[in-house]
């Protein structure tokens, strides 16, 4: 049996409102199907748009087999390109970022221009044509300062899901942010186990001491089902009457969903002692009980966006059960650290966070592994999240996968 058709026997076998089955969280042939069905076809957020401060600031990403170029031009746009010379193949940007006024390969100084341009080759003879030895494009977009990029050849639409969420992210203003702090932690788990668990807040009380001082449990914040509380209705009002877009909304295939969401009474930003983080604030919102934006973007990006900072999370895949998560931490641009703000402060407790959520993670993995391990079932009043994610994960893959295997047959 093909694994496309492995695959699809599991999913029809799948039992709704339950774990998945283990080949899911492990088998490689189903993690490169993940890859190509998902990773490669999908928008997936890349970097804030901060992140690039002038003209040839770089970073490089890698997912999958793909290697990943973002650049700020000359023009100040920023763009996207395949990480691998048009003469004979050598990685261009070696470096995690940097900046360069030109992308020289270090093999033989092939030289591209910020966009993308060959301008120099050394000795090619005069038929060569550089024109057509310009770097790969790689589609990348910016919405409300934050950069996605797409590797596959047709990108699918990205202006339904930034039409979705920019009156929400307006308010936040992160083409005014800087990142005050990142850190990228790999966690031995599987990248829809990474998901699962940040999709539910059944585990918060057990796993997350400093998150519960001020992120409420009620699962309301993190699911997407049941009548909506009357205290939640009464805070999307409030927020609405100010000018904030806030109240829940999902999109039909349940890839990405908005909602400003209140912490816990008097809870003011993800402190220990719940009080601001950053005196200077990034964005427009200057109500302190204005809670956290939260958004997620299958299957690469959840974010919190507060009234003085903003958090932004990177998912990627780095084998069957290894998984990278790169979180930043964005404050206004002007906020100067020691003055305006504490590091340590700002980022205690979702560094805290991040490491309980790796435990979690990879003990959910290693019981999984087990031979004795079978789908379990979710709560349907704590996990309506995660069955939300596998719902999108099993309808994706099987709409993908299915015109193949009738093709095939
Ligand atoms: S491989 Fe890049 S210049 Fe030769
Ligand atoms: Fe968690």
């Amino acid at each position: 049996m093909s694994a496309r058709n492995y695959m699809l026997a599991l999913l029809n076998q799948q039992r709704s409102g339950h774990s998945l089955a283990q080949p899911f969280y492990g088998d490689p042939d189903i993690f490169r199907l993940d890859m190509e069905q998902i990773w490669y076809r999908e928008w997936l957020f890349a970097i804030p748009a901060c992140e690039l401060t002038k003209p040839g600031s770089y970073v490089t990403h890698k997912v999958g087999d793909y290697r990943v170029i973002i650049v700020r031009g000359a023009d100040n746009m920023i763009r996207a390109f395949h990480n691998t010379c048009r003469h004979r193949g050598s990685v261009i940007c070696k470096a995690a970022k940097g900046n360069a006024p030109k992308l020289v390969c270090p093999y033989h100084q092939w030289t591209y221009e910020l966009d993308g341009k060959l301008l120099w080759a050394r000795d090619m003879g005069a038929d060569f044509d550089a024109t057509q030895h310009g770097l790969k494009p790689v589609h990348c977009r910016e919405l409300s300062g934050l950069i996605y990029i797409c590797l596959a050849d047709d990108a699918p639409d990205f202006d339904a899901y930034a039409d979705f969420v920019k009156p929400y992210l307006a308010p936040h203003d992160l083409s005014n942010a800087k990142v005050a702090h990142g850190s990228s932690i790999i966690e031995s788990g599987n990248w829809k186990l990474v998901w699962e668990n940040n999709r539910e807040c059944y585990h918060c009380s057990g796993n997350h001491p400093s998150l519960c001082r001020t992120f409420p449990e009620d699962p309301t914040v993190s699911g997407v089902e049941g009548d909506i509380p009357l205290q939640l209705q009464s805070h999307f009002e409030r927020m609405e009457a100010q000018g904030f877009p806030s109240r829940f909304k999902m999109s039909e295939n349940m890839q990405y969903r908005v909602t400003r969401m209140p912490l816990l009474e008097g809870a003011e930003s993800y402190t220990m002692d719940g009080k601001i983080a950053v005196n200077k604030f990034l964005g427009r919102i200057a109500d302190k009980s204005a809670g956290t934006l939260l958004k997620f973007h299958y299957p690469t990006t959840w974010n919190h966006f507060l009234a003085d900072h903003s958090i932004v999370f990177r998912v990627t895949p780095i084998g069957p059960t290894e998984t990278e998560v790169t979180t930043k931490w964005l404050v206004n641009k002007n906020a100067v650290e020691g003055q305006d703000y504490d590091l340590k402060r700002l980022t205690e407790v979702w560094t805290a966070t991040n490491d309980e959520d790796r435990r979690v993670v990879e003990d959910n993995q290693h019981g999984i592994n087990s031979p004795a391990y079978e789908p379990g079932p979710y709560s349907r009043t704590q996990e309506s999240g995660v069955i939300s994610f596998v719902d999108w994960y099993r309808n994706t893959m099987g709409d993908r996968l299915q015109p193949t295997m009738m093709a095939a047959e």
